[in-house]
Order: C-alpha cells, then sequence, then structure tokens
C-alpha cells in the first residue's frame, strides 16, 4: 500500500487515498493504512518513556546492581517511572543511593539501598536476601556492576588483575543470579514470567579498545552465559537477556579511562554521527525487563548507534 504517495492501486477500498492528489502526502490515508501513528506520539513522554511498559512493570519488584550511578541509575530511575518498586545496590555511591530512595518517594514508588562488594559471594547472597525481604519477592533483577578498573595489555595484565576483572564482570552476575533464581522463579510462577537483564559491552563483541583485553573477554564470556542461563532457566519462566552499549558518554567508566581525543575517533566512527547516553541504555533494559510477550530469552541487544562488523 502506498499510503505516503497518497495514490490508491486499482481496485484498493481506502477513501482516504481516493481524495488524494498526485504527489501529495496524504495525512488521512497514511493514518488508515498505519494507525500506530496516530497513537505513537500520545504514548511517548518528553524523555522517551514508554508508558505502555508501565502496564508490564507496574507493581513488579526489582533489584538493579551498581543502581546508584551511571547506566545503573538510568536503568534505575526507568524502572521507577515504568512503575517498579527497586532495591538499588551499590558499591561506593552512598549518598546517590540515598538520593534515589527520595526521588522514589516522589512517584509514589519504594526503594532501598544495599551496599556490598559483589566480587564476594557472601554478600551477593546477603543482597539478595535482603532485597527479597525488602520487596516481598523478585521479579527483575539487572546485573549492572561491572568495570575495565584499568587499561592493561595482554602483557601487563598479571594473575590477580585477571581474576580481579573477571570476578566483577562475569562472576558478580553470576553470583547475584544464583542467589536471585529460586525467588525469581517462584515470582514467575505466580505472576507470569520473570527476568534477568545482564550488562555486556560491545567490547564483548569486537574485542575492545587498547587495553580492555581482559575487561572484553569477561564481557563476552557474559553474553555465552546469558545465552547458556536462559536454556536452563526459560522452563523456570525466566527470561534472561543481554545489553551490549558501545561507547556511553557520561559515565565514570569513560570519563576515567578514556580520553576526550580517543573518545572523538570512536565517534568519528559510528554510523549515527554520536556517542550514547545512559537512557539510551536504560529504555533497552526497561524494554527487555518488561517485553510484552515474554519470548525474547538468550538475546543480545546492542545498543551502539550502528557499530558491527564483526
Ligand atoms: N559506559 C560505557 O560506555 C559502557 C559501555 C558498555 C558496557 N558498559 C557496562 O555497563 C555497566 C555500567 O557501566 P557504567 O559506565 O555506568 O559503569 P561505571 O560508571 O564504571 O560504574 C561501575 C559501577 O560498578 C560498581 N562496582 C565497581 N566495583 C564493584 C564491586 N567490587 N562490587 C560491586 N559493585 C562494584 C560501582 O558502584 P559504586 O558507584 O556504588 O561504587 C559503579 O557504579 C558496566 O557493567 C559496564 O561494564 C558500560
Amino acid at each position: 500500500m502506498r499510503s505516503i504517495s497518497g495514490r490508491a492501486r486499482k481496485g484498493q477500498v481506502n477513501s482516504g487515498l481516493r481524495h488524494a492528489r498526485k504527489g501529495q502526502v496524504n495525512f488521512e490515508s497514511t493514518i488508515l493504512a498505519q494507525p500506530w501513528l496516530v497513537f505513537r506520539p500520545k504514548i511517548m513522554v518528553s524523555n522517551g518513556f514508554n508508558p505502555l511498559f508501565m502496564s508490564k512493570l507496574l507493581g513488579k519488584r526489582a533489584l538493579v546492581t551498581a543502581g546508584a550511578q551511571g547506566i545503573g541509575l538510568a536503568i534505575s530511575r526507568h524502572l521507577l517511572q515504568a512503575g517498579c518498586d527497586i532495591v538499588v545496590h551499590y558499591r561506593h555511591s552512598a549518598g546517590a543511593a540515598r538520593a534515589l530512595a527520595d526521588e522514589a518517594k516522589k512517584l509514589g514508588r519504594r526503594c532501598a539501598a544495599l551496599p556490598g562488594d559483589l566480587t564476594e559471594s557472601e554478600e551477593c547472597d546477603r543482597i539478595v536476601a535482603r532485597a527479597v525481604e525488602y520487596l516481598g519477592g523478585l521479579d527483575v533483577l539487572v546485573n549492572n556492576a561491572g568495570s575495565l578498573i584499568a587499561r592493561k595489555s595482554f602483557l601487563e595484565a598479571d594473575d590477580s588483575f585477571w581474576a580481579e576483572t573477571m570476578s566483577l564482570n562475569l562472576g558478580s552476575a553470576r553470583r547475584i543470579s544464583r542467589a536471585a533464581t529460586a525467588h525469581l522463579a517462584a515470582a514467575a510462577k505466580a505472576n507470569g514470567g520473570a527476568s534477568i537483564v545482564n550488562l555486556s559491552s560491545l567490547a564483548g563483541r569486537k574485542g575492545g579498545h587498547p587495553g580492555s583485553l581482559a575487561y572484553a573477554t569477561a564481557k563476552g564470556a557474559l553474553l555465552t552465559f546469558t545465552r547458556a542461563l536462559a536454556t536452563e532457566l526459560g522452563p523456570h519462566g525466566i527470561r534472561v537477556n543481554a545489553l551490549a552499549p558501545g561507547l556511553i558518554l557520561g559515565t565514570s567508566f569513560h570519563n576515567t579511562h578514556t580520553s576526550p581525543e580517543a573518545a572523538r575517533a570512536t565517534i568519528a566512527g559510528i554510523p549515527i554521527g554520536r556517542g550514547g547516553t545512559a537512557d539510551d541504555v536504560a529504555r533497552a533494559a526497561v524494554f527487555l525487563a518488561a517485553e510484552f510477550d515474554g519470548f525474547i530469552t538468550g538475546a543480545t541487544l546492542d545498543i551502539n548507534g550502528g557499530v558491527y562488523g564483526c
């Protein structure tokens, strides 16, 4: 149907098309053919948040690791706006985590903050147990904690650096997910589904920039972990997906590890012509957490402005 040109094909039933002049955009016929064009502006609000997710996530209980700053903070905020009650884990960002509780209150939602080092198994067990106690269960887990730690070449990265990078970027997701599985399965049984979202990286796809070999290896393993866990937890009603963000600016990650010149050089290779924002990632996290028909699992959603080639 050629609704944009406004010209009807012979025999087509569309009153709007019949009245269109040649070459003119006929909005009436376009809308008849594509009704979502009418509804779309009404369901998007200024920050790009889609209230349709609210119906899926309203009253759901979510845990976000490292959820008080950077990408994690944006995810926490979007989950709150979608109607979730949340527990925000943090390592050092205590003030930011407390501020989030005030934001939640204004939205009529509940939010608690829990500190902990996710490279320690007991800490992970304790955080999940306390989160479940506060929330009364768990429907959504976002494994966001992770860091490059430092830029080190292959030869510079000794055993202890390698182990630390793996433990934070892969091990933390494994430990927290393991502690959360029984609770997510219970929620899935009661409510028809539960969801894990893992924060991987474009580096896990492509190998990353110089000095990120250990990090890229951990993030690549996190993608495999995501697919394997999706297979194992699918029968329990738990979907497991990953996000693979590219360059996300305004984060301490890049403020610490990437020079402005290196960021400019990276942006020059991004087809969409800009770096990403934490909100770009948070919207995708909420989509995967809410996903309408519950059929997306084991997937990786790339958020990178069009950088592929592998
Ligand atoms: N920024 C990007 O461009 C980008 C691109 C791709 C993927 N990612 C991934 O997205 C996620 C968030 O990125 P980001 O840029 O927002 O990260 P970030 O600013 O570097 O923050 C890392 C977070 O990890 C937490 N953390 C560090 N060590 C920890 C430990 N031992 N135990 C528990 N938590 C610990 C810190 O919490 P506190 O602040 O509370 O100390 C911090 O919030 C990470 O997994 C990152 O690898 C980021």
